[in-house]
């Protein structure tokens, strides 16, 4: 199956499997080794970084060999059946490791602790803990039984958790973007998908704690957050938290909490546009992004507060999954083609020149060729600048598992994504070619992939453009590149 990979949002390919390196943490180290490799996600590789946190607490230091490690982690992802068959073959590579070193621990984390938990512990007699989401604080505890002969799980999800007060140590950090989680879990259903199961109802974090985490990656020499969380356009905070420390930040983040302060104090409470404004407001050298979007939650209040200021990327990622209306609400995805032309028309009419991406699952369960081409109508309309494309998978214990028959015949599902993956890369290469003549801001990442002589970095529209090294800039800083030729998932250009 081919899936087109997009980076940073949803699931990066490029960093599947990726294993995360941290310094040395001072104090009551006790010299033993963390291995923590990540699938999924960016929600997922974000938790890793509050797992080695927790650890570096307790004196473990990472490493990104496993052949070395005392203590290796393999966070996990349920989403589709590839994910988890992904995990399971990694997972049979760390048995060699545990027979050369018996005392070495194997956990699994994340989203397939709770689904899987016996048949690891039980049938699968190599892994000695599961940790579910929600159950990081309880590592330590977890790892002590380990290391006393038991074996341990807590796949406990709960109502409340959103580590808000732990700063997550970043790992393979380009110290330029980093991802900060805004909530955890999805209280959503759609019908097809395992998360709510996985990572539990709908929380959102405190927005001081946001602001706080935002402006002290700032002063660290950060230019780009990304906000993340399931459904972003639900995120909600209510609670009064008086006596939140003010921020020892700059007079920008200062505004910012005391914006969200009086909202919470009004009564109204703080949304994703106050949020999102409040972000902004760190400074206006700090770019913010955010994922994922929910066509059935965005609001017009959204998209004014991404056009009101220059720093809120203009880039959605707002999943469709079916151009088609009776597709849709088998997906319980409570928006019919209407309303999803009716969001993608909003975005045009309130954000000149924003880019929109998406999520399209082909093959779900009963669709027809007819109900197919709707999606690909939909593609034509909106000329999608990025699309993240998947056959249905039907997923245990989900509510299109209980209700519909997974009857697409697999040759059919990939006729159908193969069509769509053809037309996105037609549209992807339309939309680039579109910037050609344009100059676009550009935050320098760092080199690019293929040559030293080369910078790479994201326009505004999050594309990533690629322009020669020179003296007068360099990572972390913003440039004007003038884009003198395109592919499709790249822009080229000069520095103007
Ligand atoms: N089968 C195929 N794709 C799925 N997704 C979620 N669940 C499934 C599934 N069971 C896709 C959706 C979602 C993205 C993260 O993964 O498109 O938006
Ligand atoms: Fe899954 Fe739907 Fe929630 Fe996204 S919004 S995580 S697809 S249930």
């Amino acid at each position: 199956m081919m899936d087109l990979v997009i980076p940073d949002k949803v699931h990066d390919e490029s960093r599947q499997g990726e294993a995360l390196i941290l310094e040395p943490a001072a104090g009551k180290n006790n010299g033993r080794k963390l291995y923590i490799e990540s699938y999924g996600c960016a929600m997922n590789f974000s938790d890793s970084e509050i797992v080695a946190s927790i650890l570096s607490e307790q004196g473990f230091e990472t490493t990104a060999d496993f052949s070395v490690a005392d203590v290796i982690f393999i966070n996990t992802c349920s989403i589709r059946e590839n994910a988890e068959q992904r995990v399971r073959n990694r997972l049979k590579e760390f048995t060699v490791a545990k027979v050369r070193n018996p005392g070495l621990v194997v956990g699994v984390l994340g989203c397939m602790a709770e689904r899987l938990k016996a048949k690891f512990l039980e049938e699968e007699k190599l892994v000695d803990v599961v940790v579910g989401p929600d159950a990081y604080r309880d590592l330590p505890n977890l790892i002590d039984q380990v290391d006393s002969g038991q074996k341990a799980v807590n796949v406990l999800l709960s109502r409340e958790e959103t580590y808000a007060d732990i700063s997550p140590v970043r790992l393979n950090s380009n110290g330029i973007n980093a991802f900060v989680s805004i909530m955890r879990g999805c209280d959503n259903m759609c019908s097809f998908c395992v998360v709510p199961f996985t990572r539990g109802r709908e929380r959102s974090r405190d927005p001081q704690s946001i602001v706080a985490e935002c402006t002290d990656l700032f002063n660290k020499g950060y230019r780009e957050v990304t906000l993340l969380g399931q459904n972003v356009d639900s995120y909600k905070w209510k609670q009064s938290e008086a006596g939140l420390a003010k921020s020892e930040g700059s007079e920008e983040a200062g505004e910012a909490l005391s914006l969200g302060e009086d909202l919470v104090e009004a009564g109204a409470g703080v949304n994703f546009a106050n949020l999102l404004e409040m972000v902004a407001l760190i400074s206006p050298e700090l770019r913010v992004r955010f994922s994922t979007s929910h066509p059935k939650d965005i609001t017009d209040d959204v998209l004014y507060t991404i056009n009101q200021y220059d720093n809120i990327c203009n880039y959605i990622h707002l999943p469709v999954q079916s151009g088609n209306s009776r597709i849709l609400e088998m997906m319980n995805r409570t928006y019919d083609r209407d309303w999803y032309i009716n969001r993608i028309d909003a975005i045009r009419r309130i954000i000149p020149d924003c880019a929109v991406s998406t999520d399209v699952i082909t093959g779900f369960c009963s669709e027809t060729d007819e109900e197919h081409d709707d999606t690909v109508s939909m593609m034509d309309y909106v000329k999608y600048d990025f699309a993240y494309m998947f056959k249905y998978s039907e997923r245990p214990g989900t509510l299109a598992a209980k209700r519909y028959k997974d009857d697409i015949p697999e040759e059919i599902k990939q006729k159908r994504l193969a069509q769509i993956v053809a037309k996105q890369q037609e549209y992807s290469f339309y939309r680039m070619q579109a910037r050609i003549g344009k100059v676009e801001k550009v935050l320098i990442e760092g080199y690019s992939k293929k040559s030293d002589k080369d910078y790479c970095g994201r326009s505004d529209q999050n594309a990533m453009v690629i322009f020669p090294v020179g003296d007068n800039y360099k990572p972390g800083e913003y440039v004007d590149v003038l884009v003198e030729r395109s592919t499709s998932a790249t822009l080229i250009g000069k520095v103007v």
